[in-house]
């Protein structure tokens, strides 16, 4: 027998309540329209389901606002981003419940909705804000502030979210505060420069040896690898950098940036895996968001050709100019950029190697 009082189904999940929020306005209105119903339930389940991932970006949010995030914490930010993924692979696909919808269905009850939007999602703002969307980056919505749309309650919760540190924020202080980048024996900064320098100059080489290429063939590509060793400088020199930073087109910081990339390259070592894991699936992160983004902008196409959004937008234009410029981990996808190939690595001291491996490896290698 439990100790706790027996709970009926439906009482648990408040399910009275819950299905007695599909309050038509074409019925309302007099005019019933069937497809309103699934454009209502699918709309509920994507709030409940931002709900959800709002709840997991806070309690990593939280892990990473500590000034030592312990290696246990890292597990479970992982696992919950993992979640949020699985999440958003769900959101993509709800898309296509709705296209059973055809235009002309929707037709039905559209203007009942007017000005009402996916707009005016305070769920999806805070989504956003708390990942790291900034303001500065974010498209004018008919040259307005996004905040305009929405009623003061939901205006103040999406006011405290930009107070406090995103993601983002967080997950830079956290690489910042990196060890092992530069030991008493070890400049990963320099030995990485100098593989970088050997791996151009071995590019370089090949090309100029390439007797099957036309002079101006060679001079096009011998011209992008001055841009490469160029965009290599730039990760070496912090004031560059910062300018860059300035003009939005960087975002990280230099020293997290070169942790970011340390952790990328030594990513084999036992106590770098979860931290790769974990940038690797805040790429996942955003590259799903993005895809959720030109997904939707394609369905709104669709569904209303070229006519205003009911929240009175220029509908998918509008949608589509955010899918690129409302990414925020940028940076973490340009870290390919500064890869090298795993032959070309510094090879790390003997100690460092001990710092970062677990004290019960055996060495031995399975990647073949
Ligand atoms: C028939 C289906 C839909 C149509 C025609 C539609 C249309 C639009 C349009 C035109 C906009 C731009 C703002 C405006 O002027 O209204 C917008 C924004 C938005 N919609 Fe939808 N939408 C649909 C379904 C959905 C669904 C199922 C969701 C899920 C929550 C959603 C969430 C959003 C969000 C979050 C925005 C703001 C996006 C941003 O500003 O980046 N929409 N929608």
């Amino acid at each position: 027998m439990s100790k706790f009082p027996p709970i009926y189904y439906s009482d648990y999940l408040e399910l009275d309540k819950l299905l007695s929020c599909q309050n038509l306005k074409s019925e309302e209105y007099g005019n019933s329209a069937h497809d309103e119903m699934l454009f209502i339930i699918v709309h509920q389940a994507y709030e409940l389901w931002f709900k959800q991932v709002i709840h997991e970006i806070n309690s990593i949010n939280r892990m990473f606002e500590d000034d030592v995030v312990d290696e246990k914490s890292i597990g479970i930010a992982v696992s919950r981003v993992q979640r949020i993924t699985e999440i958003q692979k769900l959101l993509i696909e709800q898309l296509k419940v709705l296209e059973t919808m055809t235009p002309l269905d929707f037709l039905e009850f559209r203007d009942f909705l007017i000005p009402a939007s996916g707009f005016q999602s305070f769920q999806f703002r805070l989504i956003e804000n708390k990942l790291g969307l900034s303001d500065e980056k974010r498209i004018q919505y008919n040259n307005a502030d996004y905040l305009n749309t929405l009623e003061p309650r939901h205006r103040d919760l999406i006011m405290q979210t930009v107070k406090r540190p995103s993601l983002l924020e967080l997950v830079e202080k956290w690489l910042e505060r990196t060890p092992f980048l530069s030991s008493q024996n070890f400049n990963f900064w320099e030995s990485y420069r100098k593989s970088v320098d050997k791996m151009l100059e071995h590019d370089k080489n090949i090309i100029i040896n390439n007797k099957t290429l036309t002079e101006k063939k060679r001079e096009f590509q011998l011209k992008n690898i001055e841009l490469t060793r160029q965009n290599f400088e730039v990760l070496f020199d912090e004031s560059k950098h910062n300018e860059l930073v300035k003009k939005g087109e960087r975002h990280l910081s230099s020293r997290a940036m070169l942790a970011a990339i340390f952790i990328n390259l030594y990513r084999d070592e036992p106590i770098l895996h979860l931290p790769f894991m974990f940038l690797n699936l805040l790429v996942e992160t955003d590259e799903q968001f993005t895809e959720w983004r030109y997904r939707h902008a394609l369905m709104v196409h669709r569904m209303i050709g070229s006519k205003i959004g009911t929240g009175g937008s220029s509908g998918h234009q509008y949608l589509m100019s955010t899918v690129d410029k409302h990414r925020i981990f940028t940076d973490l996808f340009n870290l390919s950029t500064y890869l090298i190939p795993r032959s070309e690595l510094p090879k790390l001291p003997e100690d460092l190697v001990k710092q970062l491996g677990f004290s019960y490896s055996n060495g031995r290698k399975y990647d073949s």
